[in-house]
């Protein structure tokens, strides 16, 4: 990572309304960022149920997610989730652990909404990827791995359902080498599975811990037994053959795997790895602990700064998105600086309001500060007199706030996904979040022309959200027809659901036989080039939002071939935001 940090100034004194305040080294130190990774039904919910447990911010497990009548609003906000049963938005939740604070950054397990996962994860220092002991690595894990690996972050590893007839733990190192090039480090190692679990061994401390099966809604009692007493051991694990296997495994582990390297663990290249069972509330405080003191503190984020009204374009100017952004801003940087990570409209229909969800990279967060805007002329500013944390549907209002977390401001319709918002006399971008590349698409339509209105508000506001993404066909007035595009099929049913219950509208979807979109970073000449040679026979050519030209095709092969003859239309995945 580069640094001209340098560039970066404090305000004067005579500049104090736009001034910003460095967040004390200790709030920076003590705070630790979590996202957890999962393939659905391996046990997300149970274990951040868990961590808030041992955190202290639930008294009772199940308060996350509970049954019918008893469901509770904490994680499960919106209707559609209720309903379904499943996790669609992202929120956080902190708690303070051992004089730290931890944020976890919850993220939706179902498959179709990775895009919001992916949000999430440009916002995390740190991700554990959680393993179901039977299946190991699984096709949601695959994904959500590579996105991880893009960010080079530090990459915990928790495999669950101990409890449950599992593989064999060095199947599953293996698993993580061969599929994803990831060295894993065992810090627990487990001893038997299934009926016959008897609990891990802790090769940090050198203790074994006993695995008893606790009460499903407290913390456990347990028992640990030091190395150094084998006869107690032996006779606490009852079972000649496992332990005879621990012993065995102890010198093949130690001869056989690399030394614990922090510095390759902070850069994603190993994995400490733990085994355990959240259900039984077993391994989840070890893991808790370990990670406190492994995981990496808030970093710094590369963004591109320039004085303000200096950019290359003038006082008007939004910042070149091309330009590499290659100025670090550090947590102890004398400025406020964050960006936004994910926005969402009537989370509470109570209040019918509008959250744009922040990242603080620098600088403190203070009540009532006024803020510049990344894609807002020089001086205009925003006064940030409500800030709140998120607990589920909870909320609490924030007075200070520090690198590492994340606030709710409220978001009148100027932020978007990726925006930076900052103090001082220096226009600070952070590089926006990319979205995923749909692959499924449909027209949406209005039927009942008298909702107009209400019907253009809701998907203006869905869209700003992410919830999909919008692309027209082209016409020559700025964009025909309306036609959705998404990742999964969920995520239009979720636009449908809430363009009914946030704004009392009904809407008509007709799908689309395309899989694949493709920008044409070559501009509309070479599109209309492309055409008139009769190249994109059978390939549909819309606009994104920004005008800019997309080419859907029907199959894979297709876009490869067209993509190899035609070079000059320079065919992308997916292209940032302008
Ligand atoms: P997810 O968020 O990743 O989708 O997983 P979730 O926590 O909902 O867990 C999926 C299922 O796996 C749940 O069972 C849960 O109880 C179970 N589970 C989670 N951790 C463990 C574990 O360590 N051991 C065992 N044996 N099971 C575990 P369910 O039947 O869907 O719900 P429930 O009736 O148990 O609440």
């Amino acid at each position: 990572l580069l640094s001209s940090t340098t560039r970066l100034h404090s305000a004067t004194a005579e500049e104090t309304d736009k001034a910003g305040f460095a967040a004390p080294p200790k709030e920076i130190n003590r705070r630790r960022n979590l996202a957890i990774i999962s393939h659905p039904d391996s046990g997300k919910t149970t274990m951040t149920e868990k961590l808030l447990l041992y955190g202290g911010a639930l008294q009772q497990a199940g308060a996350v997610r509970m049954k019918g009548e008893q469901r509770a609003t904490q994680s499960d906000f919106m209707e559609m989730e209720k309903q379904r049963g499943i996790s669609i938005s992202s929120t956080v939740m902190s708690f303070e652990y051992n004089d730290l604070c931890v944020n976890i950054l919850d993220t939706p397990g179902h498959q179709d909404f990775s895009e919001d996962t992916y949000r999430a994860l440009a916002a995390a220092d740190n991700a554990v990827m959680l393993l179901d002991a039977a299946k190991g690595l699984e096709p949601q894990t695959r994904k959500l791995f590579e996105v991880t690996r893009m960010r080079n972050l530090p990459l915990f590893t928790f495999v669950n359902k101990m409890d449950r007839p599992a593989l064999d733990p060095s199947e599953i190192m293996d698993q993580i080498e061969q599929e994803f090039g990831l060295e894993t480090y065992p810090i627990v190692w487990p001893i038997g599975d299934g009926e016959r679990f008897k609990g891990v061994l802790d090769r940090m401390d050198n203790v074994v811990h006993l695995f008893g099966k606790g009460d499903r809604k407290s913390k456990a009692e347990v028992e640990t037994v030091p190395m150094s007493d084998l006869e107690t051991l032996k006779a606490r694990i009852d079972d000649q053959e496992l332990f005879d296997k621990l012993m065995e495994d102890i010198e093949i582990l130690d001869e056989l795997i690399a030394p614990l390297d922090m510095d390759r663990v902070i850069a994603g290249d190993q994995s400490p790895l733990f085994f355990g069972s959240a259900m039984t509330n077993f391994g989840v405080q070890l893991f808790l602990d370990k990670f406190c003191d492994m995981g990496v503190k808030p970093l710094g984020r590369l963004a591109k700064v320039v004085e303000e009204g200096k950019g290359k374009k003038g006082a008007q100017s939004k910042l070149d998105q091309d330009d590499e952004p290659n100025d670090l801003v550090n947590p102890d940087f004398g400025e406020f600086t964050g960006f936004v990570f994910k926005t969402q409209a009537n989370l509470d229909p109570k209040h019918r309001d509008r959250l744009a969800y922040i990242r603080i990279v620098s600088g403190a967060f203070q009540k009532g500060m006024k803020v510049g805007h990344s894609r807002s002329k020089p001086g205009k500013k925003f006064n940030l007199a409500q800030a709140q944390t998120l607990f589920g549907s909870d909320r609490e209002s924030v007075e200070v706030a520090y690198p590492g977390d994340v606030i709710g401001i409220n978001n009148p319709g100027d932020f978007a996904i990726g925006d930076t918002l900052y103090t001082g006399n220096q226009k600070v971008a952070f590089p926006g979040i990319p979205s995923f590349s749909p692959e499924i698409f449909a027209y949406i339509r209005n039927p009942n022309p008298s909702s107009y209105k209400s019907f253009t508000k809701g998907i203006d506001q869905l869209l700003a959200e992410g919830a999909v993404q919008a692309l027209r066909q082209r016409n020559d007035d700025g964009g025909g027809p309306l036609i959705l595009a998404a990742v999964g099929q969920l995520q239009f049913e979720v636009v449908q659901a809430r363009l009914k219950g946030e704004y009392n509208v009904d809407s008509d979807l007709e799908p689309i036989g395309y899989t694949l979109a493709r920008w044409a970073e070559g501009g509309w000449d070479a599109v209309d080039k492309a055409d008139a040679d009769g190249k994109l026979f059978g390939i549909m050519i819309v606009q994104d939002r920004w005008g800019r030209p997309v080419l859907l095709f029907r199959n894979d092969w297709k876009a490869t071939g067209v993509a190899e003859e035609e070079k000059y239309l320079e065919l992308k995945p997916w292209s940032k935001p302008p």
